[in-house]
């Protein structure tokens, strides 16, 4: 087994790779003159079960292009299987067309990482589950939930804990945290706008008065749909609001936008590798994915169960 990784989140990779006691393999990911990516594998990969590390954040095209590249490098220098292992998986948003000609570039996305060669996939908490669909290659969707509830038993075990949905979407993944957590109560944010033009309206269904709320999403972005929601709970009597979420894209002014929310604590993973102001902020912490991917890899290369990961 070798593990590859791209320029996307080396500190993540090297972390996979110690957890599996295995150098990265030498590889150069470079660029010419005019941005082109060219990559070039340094040792002998053929016949080998090579595992590239590459979430495609930003800036996803150059990641997602750089992961491409990889897989073609390795199909062409023999690799036995390529498993493209992208913890955030860019472009998932775009999972079905929202109005008339437009795009499902998601599908677009699945296409052009099996065209590449791409054996597998291995991923987490893609933005829908049904994204696996996408690919017509196996796909593992792992969960960040495991890594998130030990933390919130360590930190708030001794709270009145309530898990919330920032929306009615996200509702199977909340109920997914709080039967974790001895089956803490739920709450909802359910967003309205009666007509366009009009400022969205927060309702929350449940009681949080005085609870300890854990909002929990997949995606933090501009950072507008958490702070909103963290603002509804405080307003609804919530004794304090901790977001835990898996991907932190945290997009332009996001990071002072949470800084200055009323939430409590922002938790994310390392799908993403942060950036300097992310790791600045003394209101955001991040916990490790790396054993969780890095065991995953190794059941895969053991062809052994992965779902058991979650039991
Ligand atoms: C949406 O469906 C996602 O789950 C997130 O709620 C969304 O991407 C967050 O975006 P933002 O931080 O820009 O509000």
């Amino acid at each position: 087994m070798k593990i590859m990784s791209g320029n996307s989140n080396l500190p993540l990779a090297r972390a996979v790779a110690a957890y599996l006691e295995l150098p990265l393999t030498d590889a150069s990911v470079r660029r010419f003159a005019d941005e082109e990516i060219f990559v070039e594998i340094h040792e002998n990969v053929r016949g080998e079960d090579v595992f590239v590390v590459q979430p495609t954040s930003y800036p996803a095209n150059d990641n997602l292009m750089e992961l491409l590249i990889c897989i073609d490098a390795l199909r062409r220098a023999s690799a036995k299987r390529i498993t493209a292992v992208v913890p955030y998986f860019g472009y998932a948003r775009q999972d079905r067309k929202p109005g008339p000609r437009t795009p499902i570039s998601a599908k677009l996305v699945a296409n052009l990482m099996t065209e590449a060669g791409a054996d597998r996939v291995l991923s987490i908490d893609l933005h829908a589950g049904q994204i696996q669909g996408f690919f017509d290659i196996p796909t593992d969707n792992l969960f960040a939930a495991p890594v998130m509830a030990a933390d919130i038993q360590a930190r708030y075990g001794d709270e009145s804990l309530m898990v919330v949905s920032p929306d009615v979407g996200g509702v199977v993944r909340a109920r997914a945290l709080a039967k974790r957590l001895d089956n803490a109560p739920l709450a909802i944010v359910d967003k309205r706008r009666d007509r366009p033009g009009q400022s969205e309206v927060m309702n929350i269904i449940g009681d949080v008065k005085g609870r300890a709320c854990i909002l929990i999403d997949d995606i933090i972005d501009s950072g507008g749909t958490l702070c909103n929601a963290a603002q509804a709970l405080m307003d609804e009597g919530a004794a304090s609001v901790t977001a835990y979420i898996t991907h932190g894209v945290l997009s332009g002014a996001a990071v002072s936008r949470v800084n200055n929310s009323a939430l409590k604590e922002l938790v994310i993973t390392d799908s993403i590798q942060s950036t300097q102001a992310t790791l600045d902020s003394d209101r955001i912490r991040v916990l490790t994915v790396a054993p969780l991917v890095g065991e995953a890899i190794r059941r895969i290369a053991d062809e052994s169960s992965v779902s058991s990961l979650f039991d």
